[in-house]
């Protein structure tokens, strides 16, 4: 083959065309072909270009069940995507530049992962965040509906509690909506809990597991700490202090990055574990159980945050809370309160 057919063949990461290249007549976008082919799945990550976006690429793209990587910004995805191209692992990459450029990053995705949108600053509540972030969602949500309606949807964007239902409305108005395969990322709050609940154990954080329910902003979040495996228990003052630390976490790194940002680096490995769980649920591996921020009938609510089974149809079943003690039951209706606020807040961003 000739030379410069197979440098083509193997710029994937050129795609969309980086201009300069486009002077060199040698390199034309369509001899660019993607080299590999391993079986796995498709992945879009949505907002690919922030701070949480790229370290979440990076690690998508050293997952082996992912075949094809499509990452998609309005800013900088040519230079994230040319940059992860380069890790020598089965994963093929491709980036994608603005609007003109979304539906062909969503044509035929599995997965596909949204941190796009604006993150927090000190000072402010998630729901500062609302009024930016829940316009992006919507535009990300319509094209998910018109080109990949099948696909698994892992919403990360903050305020999660009305994200959520700002995307089920979309894809309800655009009749794609399947309530199995929307799915808030409430994975750093169960991350979060394992990590401060074995540092109060003296365990490995990876022995611990922590149920969290309710939603992904302050009160909403109620870890269940009489849940927590391996089977302990804490006195009220240390139910206290972990039940605060986890609802707080956020706004401690938020605090400690001093308008630098929210946490990304944490979050983006929550992301990976949680689209990983995704990825084995959809191949059919048995067993997989994680908490999301779902369509949901454990409560009263339209959605809530609770263990769901992920399979191939996405969240086949949303578990039960299970028996709280009086602390989380009190708790909860603290939850449901503000959650309500919020899911409605979503739901009539697109219904007004
Ligand atoms: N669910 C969680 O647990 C959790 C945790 C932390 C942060 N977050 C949220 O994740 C979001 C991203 O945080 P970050 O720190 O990565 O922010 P960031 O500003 O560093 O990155 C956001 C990226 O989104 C891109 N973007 C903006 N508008 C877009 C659009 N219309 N289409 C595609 N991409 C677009 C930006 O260009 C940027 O690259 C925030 O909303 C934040 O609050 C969620």
């Amino acid at each position: 083959m000739e030379f410069n057919q197979r440098i083509a063949r193997i710029s994937a990461h050129l795609h969309p065309s980086n201009p300069q290249m486009l002077e060199n007549q040698v390199l034309r976008q369509s001899e660019c072909r993607a080299k590999g082919g391993s079986p796995g799945f498709k992945v879009a990550i949505l907002g690919a270009a922030g701070g949480i976006g790229q370290p979440l690429a990076m690690l998508m793209k050293m997952n082996p069940l992912v075949s094809l990587l499509h990452l998609y910004d309005v800013v900088n995805a040519p230079g994230v995507t040319a940059d992860i191209s380069h890790m020598d692992t089965g994963a093929v990459v491709r980036g994608f530049l603005g609007q003109a450029q979304l539906e062909n990053a969503l044509t035929g995705m599995e997965l596909v992962i949204i941190p796009a949108g604006v993150p927090r600053k000190p000072g402010m509540t998630r729901d500062d965040l609302f009024k930016i972030n829940a316009g992006i969602v919507k535009t990300l949500c319509e094209g998910i509906a018109k080109c990949c309606p099948n696909a698994v949807v892992n919403l990360i964007s903050n305020p999660v509690n009305s994200t959520v239902p700002i995307a089920a409305e979309v894809f309800k108005k655009a009749g794609t909506f399947d309530p199995k395969k929307l799915l808030g990322v409430t994975m750093l709050d169960v991350v979060r809990a394992n990590t401060f609940v074995a540092e109060v154990l003296g365990l490995d954080p990876r022995e611990v597991n922590v149920p969290v329910v309710g939603g992904h902003a302050g009160v909403t979040i109620l870890p269940l700490l009489s849940q927590v495996k391996p089977a302990c228990s804490f006195t009220p003052e240390e139910t206290e202090y972990l039940t605060k630390r986890i609802q707080d976490g956020g706004t401690e790194v938020v605090q400690a990055k001093a308008g630098a940002g929210s946490a990304t680096l944490s979050m983006a490995y929550a992301a990976v574990k949680f689209a990983d769980a995704c990825l084995r649920g959809l191949r059919g591996d048995a067993g997989i159980v994680e908490c999301a921020f779902v369509s949901s009938q454990v409560t009263e609510l339209p959605f809530f945050a609770s263990k769901v089974k992920l399979g191939r149809g996405g969240a086949e079943e949303v578990y039960q809370l299970g028996l709280l003690n009086e602390y989380e039951r009190v708790g909860l209706e603290k939850a449901k309160k503000e959650l309500a606020e919020s899911i409605e807040k979503g739901a009539s961003f697109i219904s007004k």
